[in-house]
């Protein structure tokens, strides 16, 4: 199978990722912080070892500041709800991704509002827009990195100043960037930031994190053992510890641990060259294609690899399933969990045909894309 669904989780991952999570469970899957043998120990220093790999790649100082979580969802879900309080208002952009949209709207039953910036016809915002939307009582902005539909890339380093200025907490969702383009959360002003840790950074499924700027409290969204502060009703005071109740994935964190090794050693930046070239490529062939629409950014610097396609009078399901069962490509089709993009970019009712090669995709299965997209449509 020629696999260009990256967007929705990356596949194949690198050698080293699935040796290791073999290695864990057939030799030291011990509970880490819950023992204090060999094994838990053990588990304990690979996990801290992961953290830290991961506070290098986003220029994180304190490794500890770094949550665990089972996806990125888990941490956007943690970020809104752990922070916002009766009276918030919240600014989202009218782009994002379902579990940002969801976990916002699900709070106005508690009194928060959310308020939507509008983006650009390419499916970008600008600071201007995100101000535009700010009000005396917005607490905190929750903006996608870049688009999983559109794959635009946020000037977040802009907004996150605007919004420093003013005070307002920024959090980012990193799940279509993480991996592929250089996050500084120093340089970019972000307070909190979600990332999954089974897309661009190669880990398994199921994992995920969150960071969390010195100084701000989240509210746990669950209680329970932490291996520490025992003898307390109440969740520890301090990170990772207060967010992080129950056993951890350690298989999968020691997966994502070499995933993050591959992605700091080959660099987040040329990763994300190589898939935006393939796309660009891509998009050079398809565009001629007649009834072919290519959603978001039409030129490189400000996009990810990923590119969707709105075609005319053909509904993206039906290519899609062409696509697989015909030509061996997997490729996502529908509204990708983001109803709000795809009513930006008129294919609510259609859906888009969306291709996202990864760090392991060649030219040559990009051109075969392009050459069986050609003949379903002819
Ligand atoms: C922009 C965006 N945000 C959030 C998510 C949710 O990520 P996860 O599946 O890791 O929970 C996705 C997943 O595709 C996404 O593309």
């Amino acid at each position: 199978m020629i696999y260009l669904d990256n967007g929705a989780t990356s596949f194949p991952k690198p050698p080293r990722v699935s040796a290791a999570v073999w290695h864990c469970l057939r030799h030291y899957a011990g509970n880490a912080g819950r023992g204090a043998h060999k094994m838990s120990v053990f588990a304990a220093e690979k996990i801290w070892e992961t953290r830290s790999l991961l506070a290098s790649l986003f220029h994180i100082e304190n490794p500890e500041v770094i949550v665990f979580t089972q996806n990125c969802t888990e941490g956007l879900n943690l970020g809104i709800k752990g922070i916002l309080r009766p009276g918030d208002d919240v600014v989202i952009s009218d782009m994002e991704h379902n579990s940002v949209y969801r976990p916002c709207i699900a709070l106005a039953e508690k009194g928060v509002r959310t308020l939507f910036a509008e983006a650009d016809d390419d499916g970008t915002v600008s600071p201007e827009a995100i101000l535009k939307s700010v009000t005396p009582r917005t607490r905190m902005v929750c903006l996608q990195h870049a688009s999983n539909v559109g794959g635009g890339i946020n000037p977040i380093r802009e907004i996150g100043k605007a919004l420093h200025e003013k005070g307002i907490l920024f959090m980012v969702d990193a799940a279509q960037t993480a991996g592929c383009v250089d996050i500084d959360v120093m340089r970019d002003y972000i307070d909190i930031l979600a990332f999954p840790g089974h897309k661009g950074l190669l880990g398994p499924q199921g994992t995920g994190g969150l960071y969390v700027r010195e100084g701000i409290d989240i509210h746990p969204l669950r209680e329970g053992g932490t291996g520490s502060s025992s003898e307390s009703p109440f969740m520890p005071d301090f990170l990772p510890d207060r967010l992080e109740s129950g056993t951890l994935n350690l298989p999968g964190i020691v997966g994502l641990l070499e995933g993050v090794r591959f992605v700091l050693h080959h660099g987040a930046e040329n990763i994300g060259r190589h898939e935006r070239n393939l796309s660009m490529r891509f998009a050079e062939n398809i565009k001629h294609l007649p009834g072919v629409r290519i959603l978001g950014p039409q030129e490189g610097m400000q996009r990810t690899g990923v590119i969707s396609l709105a075609v005319a009078k053909r509904d993206a399901g039906e290519i899609a399933d062409i696509l697989n069962r015909r030509y061996g490509i997997a490729v996502r089709s529908g509204l990708h969990c983001a109803p709000l993009a795809a009513e930006k970019f008129g294919v609510l009712k259609t859906g888009s045909v969306r291709f996202s090669p990864g760090v392991f995709t060649s030219a040559r299965e990009m051109d075969y894309a392009f050459r069986s997209m050609r003949e379903i449509l002819s």
